[in-house]
């Protein structure tokens, strides 16, 4: 089946450009929003480093593009310590995680991305490192071979997962501190916007600014993405003014609507209604029919239509509110329900 052209949630491709031209938060300050977490993180980083020892092991979960990777990277710099990124599914074999681990220096943070994805043996290597800073590596070849536990200097993980229900038992308990990561307002999002245009030199009022926020799924790194799109837009048109015209212009260029929904929500929703007459359906099901894996829609897309109320969650499956179903009818098949 044909791939359907949406923007990239996950950020995969994103990643690399947003941090290289965007303004990235380097202080708790900077970091706009998330103010509760961003309390009890910044005590806990103080405090760890008025003791002069490493953080207690911190577990983040939350949809993709809300600031986990950015939250580490501001809990180094605040401990003053070093940050090594890499990511659950990139390390295939035990050797890749014992040599990571025994290049750590004394409290440095190793932060691990969509750590439920690491593969069984590789976790375990994480049991013994995390609880005693112990590795087990294996000396020597064939009969002769033998296990060794070697000490590592005390370090803390922080891991970053979408689905917190995905983690295995033994590696969830090992975290002595495991915080959610919710989606912004728009409010919230408005001013990470008006943050961005500032570094990037964007002149923006505070309607084109909040009229980005609201499309933006509660997502800081979809704020930024539409940001740089307007940008874009207004350089070729020769206007360093982000009005709420181009604004509409990159939303449409991304295939955003005005409720923030994407291509993909809306052909979720679209099939739901379509093939099901709202509902309820299976994930695999709909997985198959849009083309997409069922744990993406599940960690990546799902969310934001729950929290949102466009979709519940049923024992027999996703369905469409009934509150929603006339006006997504209407949307969609453009014509009203005759009940
Ligand atoms: N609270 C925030 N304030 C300002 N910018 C943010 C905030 N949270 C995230 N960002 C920006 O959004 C983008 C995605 O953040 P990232 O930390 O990579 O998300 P995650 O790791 O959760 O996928 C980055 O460009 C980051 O600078
Ligand atoms: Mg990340």
């Amino acid at each position: 089946m044909e791939k359907i052209h949406s923007i990239d949630l996950m950020g995969l491709h994103e990643a690399e450009q947003e941090k290289s031209v965007d303004f990235q938060p380097t202080t708790f300050d900077q970091y706009l929003g998330q103010e509760p977490l961003k309390e009890k993180l910044a005590i806990y980083t103080q405090a760890a480093k008025m003791r002069n020892e490493q953080l207690d092991h911190l577990l983040l979960f939350g949809p993709p593009g809300l600031g986990k990777t950015t939250l580490a990277q501001i809990m180094a710099q605040v401990m003053g310590v070093a940050i090594k990124l890499c990511s659950g599914p990139m390390m295939e074999r035990t050797g890749d995680l014992v040599s990571i681990l025994s290049s750590l220096e004394p409290r440095d943070i190793l932060f691990i991305d969509e750590i439920h994805r690491m593969p069984t043996n590789v976790e375990e290597v994480l049991y013994s490192a995390m609880e005693h800073f112990r590795v087990d590596v294996i000396i020597g070849q064939g009969v002769g071979a033998r296990s060794v536990s070697l000490p590592i200097h005390p370090f803390t993980l922080v891991g970053a997962t979408t689905k917190s229900g995905a983690l295995s038992a033994p590696l969830r308990s090992r975290f002595g501190i495991i915080e959610r990561i919710d989606f912004y307002t728009d409010i919230e999002l408005a001013k990470i916007v008006k943050q961005s245009a500032a570094y990037l030199n964007i002149a923006i009022t505070d309607t084109s600014a909040l009229l980005i926020g609201a499309c933006s799924r509660g997502t800081p790194r979809i704020a930024k993405k539409i940001l740089r799109r307007v940008r874009d837009f207004a350089q070729v048109t020769n206007n360093n003014n982000a009005n709420e015209q181009l604004v509409c212009e990159a939303l449409a260029f991304l295939g955003i609507d005005h409720t923030g929904l994407t291509t993909l929500d809306n052909m979720l929703l679209r099939k739901i209604i379509e093939h099901f007459n709202g509902g309820p359906v299976g994930l695999e099901t709909l997985a198959s029919l849009i083309g997409e894996d069922a744990q993406t829609i599940e960690t990546v897309y799902e969310p934001f239509l729950l929290r949102k109320g466009f979709l519940e969650k049923t024992s027999r499956g996703r369905q469409i509110p009934r509150t929603q179903i006339a006006a997504l009818t209407k949307k969609f098949l453009g014509q009203d329900l005759i009940e």
